[in-house]
C-alpha cells in the first residue's frame, strides 16, 4: 500500500456522507423519546425546571459558570426588555501548573475545590447588599427541581473526588457557610447548554435548541410535552453521550485510553477535548506505518502529550494546498517540522477530516432534535451555537451551515445558527433571576 492509500483509508473512515447522517438523526430521535419515556437510552433528557424567559426580567444577578477548567462570575444587570449587560467579571483556572494546584484531579476532594471557589466568589461581592446566584454547572446532573442537581458523573475528564452523587448545591452552599459568605443566594443550578438557551431567547423567542461545540459537547432544547410540568420545559439531552455511532478503529482506541470507557462516545468524536487525541493517535499510526514524518519516532516523541484542538486550528489557518511559512516548515511546538509536501497533506486533511466529522455529526444531532420538536418544519427555529469549536476553529462554522443545509435541503432557510457568547454565565444569572422571582 503507498502513503496516499493510508491516508485516503483514514480520511474515508472519517468521511460521513448524507445518507448516514440521516441515520444517526433517526437514531437519535428514536433515544430522544425512550429517554424522555424514562426507558434504557443513550440519552439521559434531564429536565431543567426552568422553560424560557420572558425577556422582562430585570436587575443584577450573580451567574457562576463552572464548566470546565476555568471558571467565571459575573454580575449581570437585566433591564427588562431583552437587553442585558454585564457589570464585573472575574475568572480563574481550576488548575495552574506554575501556582502548582489543581482541583481537577482525584487526590482533590470536591469540598476543597467547591471551597476554592467560594473564596474566589468573594472578590466579586460587596457585603452590604444581597446576590441571588445562579450556578452553570456543565456535567450531567439529575434535578428534582430548579435549585437542585445531583451530578450523575463526571465528564471531560474530571476526576475531583466525592462530587459524583453529591446535591452540587448543597456542596456550594456548604462552601459558602465555611467561608462566611452569607449574602450570596444560590438559586438555580442549571447546565451550560440550558443556560445559553435561557440567554439567547432572552432576547429572541424564536431560539428553541442550544449547543455547546467546545471542551464538551452537549444540547438543550424546549420542550413542549413533558411529564414534569404543564408549561414547556428546556431539556438537557446530555447528547454527548449518544451512542449509535459509526467508530472507526482510532475511535475505539481513543474510548478504551479514556478516564471513562463506553460513555460521551458522540463528545468523543465531536469535542475539543477528544479531537487532539484523535489527531494524534492517527498521526501516530500514519507513521508507524512509514507515512507521516519517516525516520522519527512520533509515539516517543508524544508520548507525554496530547496534540489539542488548537493544534488543529493552527493547522487549518494555512492554506490546504501549500506548506505554511513559505512552503519550509510546520511545528507542532514538540520540536516537530513538517517539511515535505506529503506529511503536510497528511497533517492537513486529517485534521480537515477531524473537523468536518465533528461539524457534521452535530448537525446530524440537530436534525434528530428538529424532527421531534417540528417534524414538517412548520416553523422557524434558532439554534443557539457556544464554544470554540464553532467560534474559533478554521471553516467549522461553514461545515456545520452546510451540512444543515445538505439535510434540510429546501427547508434549510427555516433554521438559523447564532453564535451566543458568554451564554451559560448569562443565564445562570437569568435562571437566579427567573427563580427568585418564581
Ligand atoms: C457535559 C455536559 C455539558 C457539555 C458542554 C459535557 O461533557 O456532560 O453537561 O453541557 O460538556 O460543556
Amino acid at each position: 500500500m503507498n502513503d496516499s492509500e493510508a491516508l485516503a483509508e483514514i480520511t474515508d473512515e472519517l468521511h460521513l456522507p448524507g445518507d448516514k447522517l440521516r441515520r444517526i438523526a433517526a437514531n437519535f430521535t428514536e433515544e430522544m423519546l425512550l429517554g424522555l419515556a424514562g426507558k434504557k437510552s443513550s440519552l439521559k433528557m434531564l429536565p431543567s425546571f426552568l422553560g424560557q424567559p420572558q425577556g422582562l426580567e430585570k436587575g443584577e444577578y450573580l451567574g457562576l459558570d463552572f464548566g470546565g477548567t476555568n471558571v467565571r462570575i459575573m454580575l449581570v444587570s437585566f433591564k427588562g426588555n431583552g437587553a442585558y449587560e454585564v457589570i464585573r467579571h472575574i475568572e480563574f483556572p481550576l488548575r495552574d501548573e506554575k501556582k502548582g494546584y489543581d482541583y481537577t484531579q482525584a487526590s482533590v476532594s470536591c469540598e476543597e475545590l467547591f471551597g476554592f471557589i467560594a473564596r474566589n466568589l468573594k472578590r466579586i461581592i460587596k457585603r452590604d447588599r444581597l446576590y441571588p446566584l445562579g450556578h452553570t454547572f456543565s456535567f450531567p446532573c439529575r434535578s428534582a427541581g430548579v435549585n437542585q442537581a445531583t451530578l450523575i458523573t463526571w465528564t471531560k475528564e474530571f476526576e475531583t473526588v466525592g462530587a459524583e452523587g453529591r446535591d452540587i448545591g448543597a456542596l456550594l452552599e456548604e462552601a459558602l457557610r465555611c467561608e462566611q459568605v452569607n449574602n450570596v443566594i444560590p438559586c438555580a443550578i442549571i447546565n451550560d447548554t440550558v443556560g445559553t438557551l435561557l440567554a439567547a431567547s432572552y432576547r429572541d423567542k424564536g431560539c428553541d435548541i442550544a449547543t455547546i461545540l467546545g471542551t464538551g459537547h452537549n444540547t438543550s432544547y424546549l420542550e413542549q410535552r413533558n411529564c414534569w410540568s404543564k408549561e414547556p420545559m428546556i431539556i438537557n439531552i446530555e447528547a454527548g453521550n449518544f451512542n449509535l455511532l459509526p467508530l472507526s478503529g482510532f475511535d475505539r482506541l481513543l474510548d478504551e485510553l479514556s478516564e471513562k470507557p463506553r460513555e460521551q462516545i458522540l463528545e468523543k468524536m465531536v469535542s475539543g477535548r477528544y479531537l487532539g487525541v484523535l489527531l494524534k493517535l492517527i498521526l501516530v499510526g500514519l507513521n508507524e506505518r512509514g507515512d507521516f514524518l519517516p525516520g522519527v519516532d512520533l509515539r516517543h516523541v508524544l508520548k507525554e502529550k496530547d496534540l489539542t484542538a488548537q493544534d488543529i486550528s493552527a493547522v487549518l489557518t494555512n492554506a490546504p494546498d501549500s506548506l505554511p511559512y513559505k512552503g519550509h516548515l510546520f511545528c507542532f511546538g514538540y520540536g516537530l517540522m513538517v517539511k515535505t509536501t506529503h506529511d503536510w497533506q497528511c497533517l492537513y486533511k486529517t485534521c480537515q477530516a477531524l473537523r468536518n466529522r465533528s461539524a457534521r455529526l452535530a448537525a446530524a444531532t440537530y436534525l434528530g432534535i428538529l424532527r421531534h420538536i417540528d417534524p414538517l418544519l412548520e416553523k422557524p427555529h434558532v439554534i443557539a451555537v457556544d464554544g470554540s469549536l464553532y467560534e474559533k476553529m478554521p471553516g467549522y462554522a461553514a461545515v456545520l451551515q452546510d451540512a444543515l443545509q445538505e439535510l434540510l435541503a429546501e427547508k434549510a432557510d427555516r433554521v438559523k445558527l447564532k453564535l451566543v457568547k458568554d451564554g451559560s454565565g448569562v443565564g445562570a444569572a437569568l435562571a437566579a433571576a427567573m427563580a427568585h422571582n418564581s
